[in-house]
């Protein structure tokens, strides 16, 4: 490790997101990586962290490690509570005392979905279910410990190594006649590369180390988990019926909201991010994983 080089650690190495990030990290010859998953960095140890911290000059972390089971959280609160809240304060006070600017990402599940136009920074945070309670938490703790990290809500995130929405419609379409759909529930899909290329752009930017704050990142386009399923039925060429439900025809052990797109003018005016559309992310996503229908043209 050279000491004149920044190092940027990625703690939850493996998922969705952390992955999309050790994907381009060649891109960005000026930094180096650490990406640290469970097993070489479990978050909840503060001791780990501490060693971690001691042993390396860590210039920004990227906290993509989280407990993302949104269902199995209803009943594992405090073991969600661990990872996506008490953790984070051990992050967020050592990346304070060490002088390391702390990316924390969080999630549109912070928000009641009630209100109907995409939700900005400041709306009025009121998680419905137990995942969203404990990432609020998470939120509250990284900006209690570290007053100038950044945190980075995403909504519908799906990546190359994830078992994500897009793979279960994928998989159910294969195997099944029929799938159904809710299309009662509104909000962003998000391409983890899209994200993951934002994350170190926004880092790059001239201001980046100087500010701080509560930003929204999702693709462009709001849509219905309906409206998804349909676009990647069309693009694989899946050949099963697609139904549309509503929510209450699709009962879950964690209640959804109902609209949960994000307004992202703020991370566009400040970085000048321009941001995918959905729709296109999509289709990239799909040839990437080889999964999108081969044209007869
Ligand atoms: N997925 C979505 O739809 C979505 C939507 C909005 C926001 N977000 C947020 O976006 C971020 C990235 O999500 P993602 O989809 O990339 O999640 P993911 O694929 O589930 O990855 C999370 C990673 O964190 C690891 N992890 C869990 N507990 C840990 C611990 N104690 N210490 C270290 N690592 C631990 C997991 O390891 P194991 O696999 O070994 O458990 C997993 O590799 C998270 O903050 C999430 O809350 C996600």
């Amino acid at each position: 490790m050279d000491d004149d080089i920044p190092l940027i650690l990625v703690t939850g190495a493996g998922g969705q997101l952390a992955s999309s990030i050790e994907d381009i990290a060649d891109d960005y010859p000026g930094y180096q990586f650490l990406f640290l998953d469970q097993e070489t960095l479990d978050i909840t140890d503060k001791q780990e962290l501490q060693n971690l911290f001691d042993s390396k000059p860590i210039q920004y972390c990227i906290n993509t490690a989280a407990y993302t089971a949104v269902d199995r959280a209803e009943s594992e609160y405090d073991e969600a509570l661990a990872v996506n809240g008490t953790a984070v304060a051990y992050l967020a006070e050592l990346c304070r005392k060490y002088n390391t600017k702390l990316i924390h990402i969080s999630t549109d599940f912070v928000f009641d979905g009630l209100i109907d136009r995409p939700y900005t920074e400041t709306d009025t945070l009121n998680p419905v279910n137990a995942y969203g309670k404990t990432k609020l938490e998470g939120e509250a703790l990284a900006m209690a410990n570290d007053p100038s990290c950044y945190i980075i809500r995403t909504s519908w995130l799906y990546g190359k190594n994830g078992n994500n929405f897009i793979q279960t419609m994928i998989r159910l379409g294969q195997s099944r006649d029929e799938v159904r759909v809710v299309h009662d529930q509104f909000g962003n899909p998000t391409y983890a590369a899209d994200l993951a290329a934002a994350l170190l752009d926004l880092m790059m930017h001239p201001e980046f180390d100087y500010s701080g704050g509560i930003y929204h990142y999702s693709n462009e386009g709001v849509i219905s988990w309906y409206d998804f399923a349909s676009e990647i039925f069309e693009t694989a060429g899946l050949k099963a019926k697609l139904v549309a439900i509503s929510s209450a025809e699709y009962p879950m052990p964690a209640k959804r909201p109902v609209n949960t797109a994000l307004d992202k003018s703020k991370i566009k005016t400040k970085f000048g991010l321009s941001i995918p559309d959905w729709k296109d992310s999509l289709h990239h996503y799909l040839r990437e994983t080889g999964q999108k229908k081969r044209s007869i043209f």
